[in-house]
Order: C-alpha cells, then sequence, then structure tokens
C-alpha cells in the first residue's frame, strides 16, 4: 500500500518537522494506581511516553486501556476503545477491549481437546464452545507489573488446572513504546504438556475512539488463505484461498466495500470475524496487516512472528457500550487484529502446532508500528 518503511520515515520526518527532538528520546515510564478490584486487589497502571505517543497498560487483564498517536498534522488522539476507569472493565462485561488474551485465544470447539490420549474439558462461554481462555481468561486476573526499559513487563502464573487447562504456566508479556511502535512480547513456561495461543484484544480505529466506524479505513492483509469457519465460527479445517472472495485484502481495500457481501463465510462472521493464513514464514517477523485511515492520515502496519491473524469488524458491538469520554460504540466503530494461532488448533492435527511441553520457551513479537501517510 505505502512504500515498506514509509510510515516510520514519515513519522521521523513530521517529528523533525514539528520541531519534536523528544521522538527519539527514551520512552518516560510512570507508575500510578488505578483503583481495586471487587475483591481488594491493587490495581496499577503504567503510563508510556514517547514524544507525541502514550500508551496507557494496567495490571487487570494487563489491557492496553489507551494509546494516543499523532495524525498528519501532528494531532494526538487516542485510537482503541476502551472505558475510563477499571470499574468500567470489570462492571460492563468489556468485550475484551485491550486485554491479554489467554491461555488460548480464539475458539476451542466444544470446550474439550484431546493432548497425548487425555481429554481435557473447558468453561464454554460462547454457545457451545470455549472463548478467548474460558470464563476467567487472563483478561481478567491482574498480572504483577514492573517498570522496564521503555515500558511494562507483566508476569501471571497461572495454576495447573486454571479453566481446564493442564499445567502451571508462568506468562511474562512486555510492552514497549519506541519509535512510535507498541512492542508485545510475549514469552511462556510450563511444567506439563499445554497448549497456548496468547494475543492482544485491541479495537483500533485510526480516526480516534468513538469517532464513526471504520469502513473507509483502507485495509491490506499478507495472507493467500484463510480458514473458513462453521455457523458457530469454528474453522472447518480447510485452508481456502482468499482470491476471488470478499476476504481478498492482498491488495488494499476500504473494509466496508464487501462486508455486506452475499457470501456464506461474511453471513457467518456477520461481516469479518476469521483468520488469516499469514503468507510470511511461521517463527520469523513478517508483516501481517496496514492499515490507512484517509482522514487523520494516520497508519498501522502490524507484524508479528505468528502465522495468523484474526480480522474483527466490531460486528458484535451494537451501541449499549459507553466508552471513554462518554462515546458510544456502535457496530463496527472498530477492528481488531489479533495475531495468534489459527483458532481451534488443539482440534485440528494440519493447523501449526500449539502446543507447549516443559522445557521448552513459548516465545512471540507483535509490533503494533504507526505512522502517518504523505498522501
Ligand atoms: C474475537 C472473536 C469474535 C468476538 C470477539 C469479542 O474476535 O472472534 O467472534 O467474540 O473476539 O467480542
Amino acid at each position: 500500500m505505502f512504500g515498506k518503511d514509509l510510515p516510520g520515515k514519515a513519522v521521523i520526518l513530521l517529528g523533525l518537522l514539528l520541531g519534536a527532538p523528544a521522538l527519539q528520546a527514551a520512552t518516560h515510564v510512570a507508575t500510578a494506581s488505578f483503583g481495586k478490584t471487587p475483591d481488594g486487589t491493587a490495581v496499577d497502571i503504567y503510563t508510556l511516553t514517547e514524544g507525541r505517543f502514550e500508551a496507557r497498560i494496567m495490571t487487570y487483564g494487563g489491557i492496553l486501556v489507551s494509546l494516543r498517536v499523532p495524525d498528519r498534522q501532528g494531532k494526538t488522539d487516542d485510537v482503541v476503545l476502551g472505558y475510563d476507569s477499571l470499574d468500567g472493565y470489570i462492571a460492563n462485561n468489556s468485550p475484551y477491549f485491550g486485554a491479554l488474551i489467554g491461555r488460548y485465544g480464539n475458539r476451542i470447539a466444544h470446550g474439550t481437546f484431546t493432548l497425548e490420549g487425555k481429554t481435557h474439558t473447558l468453561p464454554k462461554n460462547d454457545g457451545d464452545n470455549t472463548l478467548h481462555g474460558g470464563t476467567r481468561g487472563f483478561d481478567k486476573v491482574v498480572w504483577s507489573g514492573q517498570p522496564i526499559k521503555d515500558g511494562v513487563e507483566l508476569t501471571y502464573v497461572s495454576p495447573d488446572g486454571d479453566q481446564g487447562f493442564p499445567g502451571r504456566l508462568t506468562v511474562v508479556v512486555r510492552y514497549t513504546l519506541s519509535r512510535g511502535a507498541l512492542r508485545i512480547e510475549y514469552s511462556a513456561t510450563t511444567d506439563k504438556n499445554t497448549v497456548l495461543n496468547l494475543t492482544n484484544h485491541s479495537y483500533f480505529n485510526l480516526a480516534g475512539q468513538g469517532n464513526g466506524d471504520i469502513l473507509s479505513h483502507q485495509l491490506q492483509i499478507f495472507g493467500s488463505r484463510f480458514t473458513p469457519v462453521d455457523s458457530t465460527l469454528i474453522p472447518t479445517g480447510e485452508l481456502r484461498p482468499v482470491e476471488n472472495t470478499p476476504f481478498n485484502f492482498r491488495t488494499s481495500h476500504a473494509i466496508g466495500e464487501r462486508i455486506n457481501a452475499d457470501d456464506e463465510q461474511i453471513r457467518y462472521g456477520r461481516g469479518y470475524d476469521h483468520n488469516w493464513v499469514l503468507d510470511h514464514a511461521e517463527g520469523q517477523l513478517g508483516q501481517a496487516a496496514e492499515v490507512y485511515e484517509p482522514s487523520s492520515k494516520r497508519t498501522l502496519r502490524v507484524l508479528t512472528d505468528q502465522p495468523g491473524v484474526q480480522f474483527y469488524t466490531g460486528n458484535f458491538l451494537d451501541g449499549t457500550i459507553t466508552g471513554k469520554g462518554g462515546k458510544v460504540y456502535r457496530k463496527r466503530s472498530a477492528f481488531c487484529l489479533e495475531t495468534q494461532h489459527f483458532p481451534d488448533s488443539p482440534n485440528h492435527p494440519n493447523f501449526p502446532s500449539t502446543e507447549l511441553k516443559p522445557g521448552e520457551k513459548y516465545h512471540s513479537v507483535t509490533l503494533f508500528e504507526f505512522g502517518t501517510a504523505t498522501r
């Protein structure tokens, strides 16, 4: 859509033009209290500031609460949906706004999988399926936080049997902000064979959170195939070419262009709610997606070493949530690009494996790189 490193260059150029030498300076990290959960556990919030960029992350759910990013004119806006206070996240049963997702991002069919001949049963929290780790996933626990260079490190120890998953799992997530990019680095170890699929569930609107729908955002996804689903959004197992379908974002298209197409997969998703098979080699950092918002000229580039990305267009938002600054979140007022292994992989031997064994280290990196386009 634009030159490989144009967004980065555009940011630096814009920074120089606006006389913002702080853009290259170290990121400032501040810690503050963000309240308590109903059981009295203290929650902290970390503010990462780098020039005009600012990310706020709290220890409840490891949630990215806000992300301020400059537009073409240098005006900053918060580009992620969420709530103003901790109570909002707890009381409103948030649809995973900004949260860390674990142990298993997206769905596991019928809340069950078999590992080494043993069947594991998980709580069903999405019809007959398990979604985003069960009823109390990593989005609903308090992580322990500590400031690190350019960011924050969050740690959570999930006990053996947590939400039905085997093994005591130690998870470390590092959020860092540098050169206009938010980097999320995930690591984990286990003491028993288990499955794991970690992601972040931020809802983006590059025109600013609450500022209308995302249908005119231009999107490119670097994936030639996707994993079609059944009516409950469980993959059928097929890896289907995107060619000649509304899922072909190999070149840039407006998100809204084909979102209401007469297509079974679009109907099942109520829009886009699907996993793309990324073209880059698994385990190597490669491009997942690029997004451009015409009014602000903001750009977002997503890079990951994961084999897939879930592109979700906020189809379940329905105007019943009032979020930050009193903004009402209507259908398709945001999009998610959840870097991940494919949904329901533990039940699909042909999908890349999500198994983690004792002695192995799970390690994964995703980058959300912001810029502005010159056109
Ligand atoms: C994921 C799922 C969607 C939806 C959202 C949260 O993206 O694929 O179907 O459940 O999370 O609302």
